[in-house]
């Protein structure tokens, strides 16, 4: 804790909040304590300014587009690791050794099943069923088959069984939801594949076709799904962080942070990106027409896969991403001309003042569609891709929250409506 304050005076009297500091230098204004010795809230609409909680997990800085995991860069992670060893990672707080990844292997593909009973759910959608919406409410009732992880008090000895079941589950339930939309026969998870094997497998094998795993797609899903592991306090996480404040369970407060990324502000933007790209396609390339839409104040079109409430610089994992496209389409031999409509939507960006005055630069979702459709996957896939990245994120924030003894989350509120008055019985009201 620094010793240093910030002074705030209202009428005449000067209160002093403590400034404390981050491991990393970044320093807050401490106000937990301000309504308590002012009578006065803050007001922070979208928390733009507003820290909800210290965190060990995830490191960011918008400025330098940094992003670190538990310490590491998200860069030597991505090269280096499978997406289940960064699970662990986040999960854990350091990477595994040997022994203990072949041990997280194992519960994953022990909890790779879901109950049978379950397998009619999917029964019960529409084949046009969105994808997020089977991961919600499925994810959702996962707690009804497996309630034993309330009971457990230790934060890792509980949920590290219940984290490698959802982590397995989760995929499980993705590839199912594919299966059951275009009426195939469901393959089961396979005890000799790893994570991302697996999902490819249960995805696209068929009895008829058997699939060939392709090496550089698993490696392209890995590197995917680690970039999306974690972020610190957005907005889906922020949700799993909040519903389980109040003592929720976990299946119950993940299934509320997969609704809250389905939004195309969040998680749904990969999906939202390649429709934007297929119109900019479709309608002869007329890039400047979706520019200037996203420029007009008076339209409320935006270039989704643009932007970012922290980074004001190139998001380090759509850099990451965008050299993986060129990686994996000339290993494929593919040639999606979504990606050349991509590099010049982004190179036209970057010269435009609208853009460069904002600090609007390719995200995380503005690149990543283009490999998810070179490995195959649909379209209406991509938030569940993003969720099934973004789990372990979820539960070791969860798990932090917890073990932090986080109070029930409660914001404030300024009220601006009538000021008390009468009440008038119907009969009098004309
Ligand atoms: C993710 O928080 C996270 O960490 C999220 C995420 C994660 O890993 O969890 O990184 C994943 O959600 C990435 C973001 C995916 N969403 C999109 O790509 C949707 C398009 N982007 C925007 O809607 C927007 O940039 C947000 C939502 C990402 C950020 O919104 P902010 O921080 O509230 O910024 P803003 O809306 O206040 O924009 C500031 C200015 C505005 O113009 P002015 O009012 O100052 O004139 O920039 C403009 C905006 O109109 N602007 C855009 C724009 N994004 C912002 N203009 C055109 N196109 C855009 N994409």
């Amino acid at each position: 804790m620094s010793e240093e304050f910030a002074r705030l005076t209202i009428g005449d009297t000067t209160y002093k909040l403590p400034i404390i500091e981050a491991s990393t230098g970044e320093r807050a204004v401490d106000i937990r304590n301000l309504l308590k010795e002012t009578g006065l809230i803050t007001l922070d609409s979208g928390y733009m300014n507003t820290g909800a909680c210290t965190s060990s997990i995830t490191y960011l800085d918008g400025k330098e587009g940094i992003l670190n995991y538990r310490g590491y860069r998200i860069e030597d992670l991505a090269e280096n690791c499978s997406f289940t060893e960064v699970a662990y990672l986040i999960l854990h707080g350091d990477l595994p050794t040997f022994e203990a990844l072949k041990s997280f292997r194992q519960d994953m593909r022990r909890f790779a099943l879901l109950h049978e009973d379950m397998i009619h759910f999917f029964d019960s959608y529409p084949p046009n069923a969105s994808p997020m919406s089977i991961l919600s409410t499925t994810v959702n009732a996962l707690h009804n088959y497996y309630p034993e992880m309330n009971e457990s008090e230790d934060p890792y000895g509980g949920y590290t069984v219940t984290a490698a079941r959802l982590l397995a589950k989760t995929r499980t339930i993705a590839a199912f939801s594919y299966k059951k939309s275009i009426g195939h026969p469901l393959v089961y998870p396979s005890p000799r594949m790893n994570y991302c094997e697996n999902f490819l497998n249960m995805m696209f094998d068929r009895p008829n076709l058997p699939y060939k795993i392709i090496p550089e797609a698993v490696s392209a899903l890995n590197k995917l799904l680690i970039l999306h592991a974690d972020h610190e306090q957005n907005c889906s996480t922020s949700t799993v962080r909040l519903v389980g404040s109040s003592g929720a369970n976990l299946y119950a407060s993940i299934s509320s942070g997969v609704s809250a990324l389905w939004g195309p502000l969040h998680g749904g933007a990969n999906q939202a990106v390649i429709e934007m790209l297929e119109n900019i396609y479709a309608d002869n390339k007329d890039f400047e027409k979706y520019i200037s839409k996203a420029k007009d104040k008076n339209d409320p079109y935006r270039l989704t896969g643009f932007g970012h409430r922290v980074y004001k610089t190139f998001d380090p994992r759509a850099k990451i991403i965008k050299n993986a496209c060129d990686d994996i389409f000339e290993i494929l031999d593919i040639n999606d001309p979504l990606l050349d409509i991509a590099k010049e939507l982004e190179e036209r960006v970057s010269n435009d003042q609208y853009f460069i005055e904002r600090n609007l630069y390719p995200n995380v979702d503005f690149y990543s569609g283009i490999i998810y459709r070179a490995i195959g996957i649909p379209t209406n896939m991509f938030p569940v891709m993003f969720a099934l990245g973004r789990l372990p994120g979820w539960i070791a924030q969860w798990t932090e929250m917890k073990e932090d003894r986080t109070r029930i989350g409660r914001p404030r509120q300024l009220y601006i409506g009538h000021p008390q008055r009468e009440f008038i019985a119907i009969k009098d009201r004309g």
